[in-house]
């Protein structure tokens, strides 16, 4: 018999406003055919201008212990994840935390970027094995369209992303049947700091020229958007979330005929299509957000998984696989009987 991390309960929270291709064509010059034939994606959600990353993530929150029938005082430790944070310091979890009213509580940011939610949850199920906490709460959470350079000059990077949060509720549960018992079976995260530049925000940054974290030069040079070699990326994406999810199956005795659903980090529709293609999977297995929310960075899995509970397409006892790749670069994955 083992202690093991049982996801409880999910929710999430996009915001109302809803913005399409076309709302963006003028501003980026762009068209929704280019953005939907190289992307899939037809609209995504923004954020209004008096909220923030922490107040999408406490709905998501609020959502997620509704459902798994906790109470906010029996959290025993919060992680958020997120790569659009309220402020420099301190972290959004603990804005997050003085917003749920739980003081004490441990709150910790998670900077991993599109793999945040793998690495939150890699960090949560280690505490959860050791005894440490018995209810850990995740929460991802991402309000880009403040953050990116909407005009012409940003298009490639402007189109894709989104708003939104994710949050999952983990509780410590005794395993004795592991073929059967709802738990997480397996994560693994990786890095590979050394292309940390193909996909970055260089400002505010002490190490840009080694003068104040950000000054008026850097603003109009506009190092305070996110860049992107987007070419590079898809490549890298396609090809390390392709060998998560085998890992995450192989590592644990399992083929892909055991999978029953699969999330991934979605950036655009084109890198599921490719890793489908190389895997042969299914496009059933596919869990697929992007069309509608676009890129949410962190937040993409876990509201893919709130998603699809919702619509009934994920059940208990499914296996299910998570996989992520992201800036940093960071990926990996998790395995889950769900
Ligand atoms: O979540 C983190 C991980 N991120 C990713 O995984 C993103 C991976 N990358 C991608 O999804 C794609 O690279 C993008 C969707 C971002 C861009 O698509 P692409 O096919 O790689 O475009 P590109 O940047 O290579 O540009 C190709 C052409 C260029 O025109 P020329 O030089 O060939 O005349 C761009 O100027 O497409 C042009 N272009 C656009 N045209 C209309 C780039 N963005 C746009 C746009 N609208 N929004």
């Amino acid at each position: 018999m083992s202690v093991r991390s049982k996801i409880i309960g999910t929710g999430s929270y996009l915001p109302p406003r809803v913005v399409l291709n076309k709302d963006l064509e003028e501003v980026l010059n762009t068209t929704d055919e280019w953005i939907q034939q190289r992307t899939g994606i037809t609209k995504r959600h923004w954020a209004s201008k008096d909220e923030t990353t922490s107040d999408l993530a406490l709905k998501a929150c609020e959502k997620a212990l509704e459902s798994a029938s906790l109470k906010k005082g029996e959290v025993d430790l919060l992680l958020l994840a997120t790569v659009t944070p309220d402020h420099e310091f301190p972290g959004t979890a603990c804005f997050l935390q003085a917003k749920m009213g739980i003081p004490g509580v441990p709150a910790i940011d998670v900077r991993q970027q599109c793999g945040g939610f793998i690495f939150a949850l890699s960090i949560a199920d280690q505490y959860i094995r050791t005894g440490t906490y018995k209810n850990i709460l995740i929460v991802c959470s991402e309000l880009h369209s403040r953050c990116l350079d909407l005009t012409p000059k940003g298009r490639n990077l402007s189109v894709i992303f989104g708003d939104g949060a994710g949050a999952v509720v983990l509780k410590a549960t005794e395993v004795t049947d592991p073929e059967n018992q709802p738990h997480i079976i397996s994560t693994k995260i990786h890095s590979d700091g050394s292309q940390a530049k193909e996909l970055w925000c260089p400002g505010p940054g002490l190490a840009l020229f080694g003068k104040e974290r950000m000054t008026s030069e850097m603003i109009d040079d506009g190092l305070q958007y996110p860049q992107m070699n987007g070419r590079a990326i898809f490549s890298q994406a396609v090809r390390t979330m392709s060998e998560s999810l085998t890992e995450s199956l192989t590592s644990n005795g399992k083929a892909l005929k055991d999978l029953e659903l699969a999330f991934f980090h979605q950036a655009n529709r084109r890198i599921s299509e490719a890793i489908g293609k190389n895997l042969e999977l299914d496009d059933s297995l596919i869990h697929s957000t992007v069309e509608i929310y676009g890129n949410t960075t962190s937040a993409t899995i876990p509201i893919g998984l709130d998603d699809a509970v919702r619509k009934g397409k994920l059940k208990k006892g499914m296996l299910i696989s998570n996989v992520a790749f992201g800036s940093g670069f960071t990926w990996g994955h998790s395995l889950i009987r769900y």
